[in-house]
Parts: structure tokens; C-alpha cells; sequence
């Protein structure tokens, strides 16, 4: 099914019928599961563990052996079910502790007490695991399918002339509810107007003005949705911008990727600068005053529980420790405003499950995300 433009326009017209992609029918517990999903910033992972998981409905042990490497294995040992999370490290394999048998990285049953032979059927499930920009990456679907390449370009994290703040939440709510979320900023100015919302002086409902202009709103990628555009100083007052740089004009780039992958790259620019480059994609002979980004992820764990990664990072020259630690307070108290609210609308949904949801024009991006996944999903599980 090919999303177009007048597809869009439809779905997301104030006056639009309730549709499936604005409707409580996805929050079911189908997840893709040829994608990349974070489990965890690495250093939650510091220690050989075992540290017990869930990835899209699926138990995961995560343990890292004596050469320092990670591995993903089911979370279930094939004898009598107990959790391998509750079982200990050994060398690079890993023992259970309810019978005592042993199993490999690659999920190779190595050891059976008190038997001088070992069964096939005692293998376990191995998942492709993989360390990059500080975070950690599970692939819960076809092995031969995995390939570390398809994870995006994540870079900012580790930038040598960054300072970064990370942290995570859980949620008790499906993941498509937080991307939904992320995907309409329309609800800065409302549910966050105690912290990044937009000042008293802004534009009420009655009086709407985009939050971007110029660039592109919500513009459909293969693996996501781009927004992006120019924030005046009325607008980006609020957010997380360095305080020597109160005023100029600021340019966003975020875009939202397969499975939940947020990537946010903010720009400030001497006013002006947004006429002088036609509210266009600044020329990269343009130099920034101020340069600040944010990476978050989001990651089903069941059919109503998600976990939700964030981070904040500033040039250091930009910001020091001290005021980076302000705007992360702010940030975090953000966040917190989205928990409860989105619980909130899943106990909701829940109570109403044969209702559907009407749309309006802000939710043009996250129609855009839910009808790629949709496809995605819809292909692999050929429904
Ligand atoms: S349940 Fe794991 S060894 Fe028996
Ligand atoms: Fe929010």
C-alpha cells in the first residue's frame, strides 16, 4: 500500500472520518521483528550480567562474557523453562541455575550434568547483538536478515566535542503511542506549557501559527518521516538552546525512524538567517552558533509496557556541565508530562477498545510512521 500525498491530506483534514491509521486497532501485540531495537544504553550492560529483558513480546538475556562481548539469548532454558537471567556467566557461555546446563553464545547447548552427551533439542535461541553509539541493539527476527549497517546513523551520541545527557523511562503503554507522540509537536505548547511549551504571548488555537517554517513538514523517508523547518526566537524560546544564544534563528532537523528511532539536530544561526537561505536547508558554509541535538528511542517490551530511551547533548563549547544539567532537569520534567498523559490515553483506549480516534491536519507525520509500519509488518507476517 503506497502512502501519497492526497492519502495524507485526507487522513489528516480536520473534518477526516476515523480511520485505522488513527485507531486503537494497532495497539495489538504485533511488532516488527526484522528490525533493530535498543535494549539499553551500554553501560547498563557494564557488568557480565546476566540482565533480563524484553524485546517486542520476547524474554532476552543479555549477559557479556569473559572477552567483554555481549550476547542475546532467549530467556527461557529449553529444559524446564527457567529464566537463564536468574543463571550465572561462564567464560563466554552461560550456565542455568535451576539443573546446571550450559549453553554458548550462539545458543549451542555445552553441557549437560551427569550426562557425557548433549541433545540438539536443548539449543537456545541466539539474537544478533550489537554495540554502537552507546547503545545496545537486538534483532529479534531472522538472523540472516541482520546486518549492523541498517542501524542508523546515530553519531551525534559520540561526538568528541559533545557533552551528553541519556537516560530512560518506562512506560505502561504500547509503543505506538509514545511514537505517536514524538511524531506531532502539536502538543508542546499544550501538555508541556510548564516547561518547553511556548511562551504566554504565543498564538492560541484561535490564532494558529506552524512551529516550523520553511523545510519540509513531515516529509516521508523510506525508513521514516522527516520534519524540519526554522523556529523563530518567539517559538524555539523554551527550548533547549545555550543561554548565550538566546536570540537567532533556529533550525530543526529531526527525523523518525523504523522501529521508533528519534534524531533531532538543532542549529542556531544569526537572525536572518533563515530570509538570507529562502527558509531552505542552511548551507553548510553557514556556521552555527550553537549546536544541540537529542537521540531517543522507543522500544516495545509487551502489548501495554515500553521502554523509552532520551538523551540531550551540546556542543561543549556551547553549554557547560552546569547550565546542560539545567536544561536536562527541564527536559526530564518534559518527559515526565508525556508519561502520564499517554498512560492516561491507554487506560483510555482500553476501557473503549471497538472506538476509533478521529484525526486532525497535526497528525500528518505519525499517519505518515503508522502507515510505514503497517506495510512493514503486514509484509512480514503476510496479513
Ligand atoms: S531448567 Fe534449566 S537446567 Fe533445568
Ligand atoms: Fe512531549
Amino acid at each position: 500500500m503506497n502512502t501519497t500525498d492526497a492519502d495524507v491530506r485526507r487522513l489528516s483534514a480536520a473534518s477526516v472520518e476515523a480511520t485505522p491509521e488513527t485507531s486503537a486497532r494497532v495497539l495489538e501485540n504485533v511488532f516488527l521483528k526484522n528490525t533493530w531495537y535498543v535494549l539499553g544504553w551500554s553501560e547498563e550492560f557494564r557488568t557480565s550480567g546476566p540482565h533480563g529483558r524484553l524485546i517486542a513480546g520476547e524474554p532476552i538475556v543479555l549477559y557479556r562474557g569473559a572477552d567483554g562481548i555481549l550476547a542475546a539469548l532467549e530467556d527461557r532454558c529449553p529444559h524446564r523453562w527457567a529464566p537463564l537471567s536468574k543463571g550465572r556467566v561462564e567464560g563466554e557461555a552461560i550456565r542455568c541455575m535451576y539443573h546446571g546446563i550450559k549453553f554458548g553464545r550462539d545458543g549451542r547447548c555445552l553441557e549437560i550434568p551427569g550426562q557425557t552427551t548433549v541433545s540438539k533439542a536443548l539449543q537456545v535461541r541466539s539474537y544478533p547483538v550489537v554495540e554502537k553509539y552507546s547503545l545496545v541493539w537486538v534483532w529479534p527476527g531472522s538472523v540472516e536478515r541482520a546486518d549492523p549497517n541498517t542501524i542508523p546513523d546515530l553519531s551525534m551520541l559520540v561526538e568528541a566535542d559533545r557533552r551528553i545527557r541519556h537516560g530512560s523511562l518506562e512506560y505502561e503503554a504500547h509503543a505506538t503511542l509514545i511514537c505517536d507522540n514524538l511524531l506531532d509537536l502539536s502538543h508542546i505548547a499544550y501538555l508541556h506549557e510548564k516547561t518547553f511549551g511556548r511562551p504566554p504571548d504565543a498564538p492560541s488555537a484561535s490564532r494558529p501559527r506552524p512551529m516550523f517554517q520553511g523545510g519540509s513538514p513531515s516529509e516521508a523517508l523510506d525508513n521514516g518521516v522527516r520534519v524540519e523547518g526554522w523556529m523563530d526566537s518567539a517559538t524555539h524560546r523554551n527550548i533547549a538552546v545555550p543561554a548565550k544564544v538566546p536570540d537567532g534563528d533556529l533550525w530543526a532537523r529531526t527525523d523518525f525512524l523504523i522501529p521508533g528511532i528519534y534524531s533531532s539536530h538543532l542549529q542556531m544561526f544569526p537572525a536572518g538567517s533563515a530570509e538570507s537561505q529562502r527558509w531552505k536547508v542552511p548551507s553548510s558554509e553557514l556556521t552555527p552558533l550553537s549546536d544541540s541535538m537529542s537521540i531517543q528511542a522507543v522500544t516495545p517490551l509487551t502489548e501495554r509496557t515500553s521502554r523509552y530511551f532520551f538523551s540531550l547533548g551540546a556542543r561543549m563549547c556551547d553549554m557547560d556541565d552546569e547550565e546542560l544539567n539545567r536544561v536536562w532537569g527541564v527536559t526530564r520534567a518534559t518527559f515526565s508530562e508525556d508519561v502520564n498523559m499517554i498512560q492516561a490515553q491507554q487506560q483510555m483506549i482500553d476501557r473503549y477498545p471497538g472506538r476509533r480516534m478521529a484525526g486532525i491536519g497535526a497528525d500528518r507525520g505519525l499517519v505518515l510512521f503508522r502507515r510505514l509500519m503497517q506495510k512493514l509488518i503486514a509484509a512480514e507476517t503476510g496479513t
